[in-house]
């Protein structure tokens, strides 16, 4: 799905990310995780089209993406969660993600036939994925902070993304509503076939969650495998101790 070859981005001579080689297959959760400033939300830039490679190459379902546009990238299926979408705090939950698709059946021309009763079923349809359909008639800004996470995602999937990058997405979260995204990326994945590639600095988060994680350390792949593997790996263990 997702096929990153020898990918190096260096800022003004220093070298955030060297020969960083990586593959996600369909379907997979797959983590990264790292100290802070191995590197992961430079990874994610590159492959969501934010940051050039300074070298290397990407490629996303058989496309080479290399320095694409966001954009496009979303057309292609692949989206950055939390950065392309805006909530609008004055509407409804149901406007918001109402919003979300006319945007994008907007970009893909796809508008014809009975645009309204069409938008109306699928809009419910995806507040009902990310579990918030009874409160479709809630303004966006005074819904509790996990149901506006809810929210975003499912204006998220109006895209109908078929991979998903999330940089840290439960950073700053209370454990209910970590618990909360985790379920829904969870069930994104498992009834959607969505591929998820997110990046973590919390090793414990991402063993319920994650397929195979990689491990980050100074640019460099230190380590990748699954997280009972990784939870194992001496090299890992001494880096996250070497970063405290
Ligand atoms: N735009 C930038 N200009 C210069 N240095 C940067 C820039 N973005 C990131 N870096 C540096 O690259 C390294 C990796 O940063 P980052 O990818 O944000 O790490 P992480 O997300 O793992 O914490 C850090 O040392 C950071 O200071
Ligand atoms: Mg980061």
């Amino acid at each position: 799905m997702l096929r990153l070859g020898s990918v190096s981005k260096t800022f003004s001579g220093f070298a955030a990310l060297t020969d960083v080689d990586l593959a996600v297959e369909p379907g997979e959760i797959r983590a990264i995780i790292g100290a802070n400033g191995a590197g992961k939300s430079t990874l994610l830039n590159v492959v969501s089209g934010l940051l050039r490679p300074s070298a290397g190459t990407v490629s996303y379902d058989g496309h080479d993406v290399t320095a694409r546009d966001p954009s496009e990238l979303v057309l292609l299926g692949l989206s950055r969660s939390f950065q392309i979408t805006s909530v609008f705090n004055d509407f409804t939950a149901f406007q918001n993600v109402r919003i979300a698709l006319l945007a994008y059946h907007r970009r893909t021309r796809q508008l014809f036939g009975s645009v309204e009763r069409l938008l109306r079923a699928e809009t419910l349809e995806l507040l009902e994925a990310v579990g918030i359909a009874d409160r479709a008639g809630r303004q966006a800004g005074e819904l509790a902070a996990g149901d506006r996470k809810r929210l975003e995602f499912a204006m998220t999937l109006a895209a109908r993304p078929k991979m998903l990058l999330l940089d840290e997405p439960t950073a700053g979260m209370a454990p209910n509503e970590r618990e909360i995204v985790v379920a829904l990326l969870a069930s994104l994945n498992r009834d959607k076939r969505v591929t998820i590639l997110f990046t973590e600095h919390d090793l414990d988060m991402v063993n319920s969650l994650a397929h195979r994680i990689s491990v980050l350390h100074q640019g460099r792949v230190l380590a990748e495998g699954h997280p009972d593997e990784i939870r194992r790996n001496e090299q890992v263990r001494a880096a996250y101790v070497g970063a405290a």
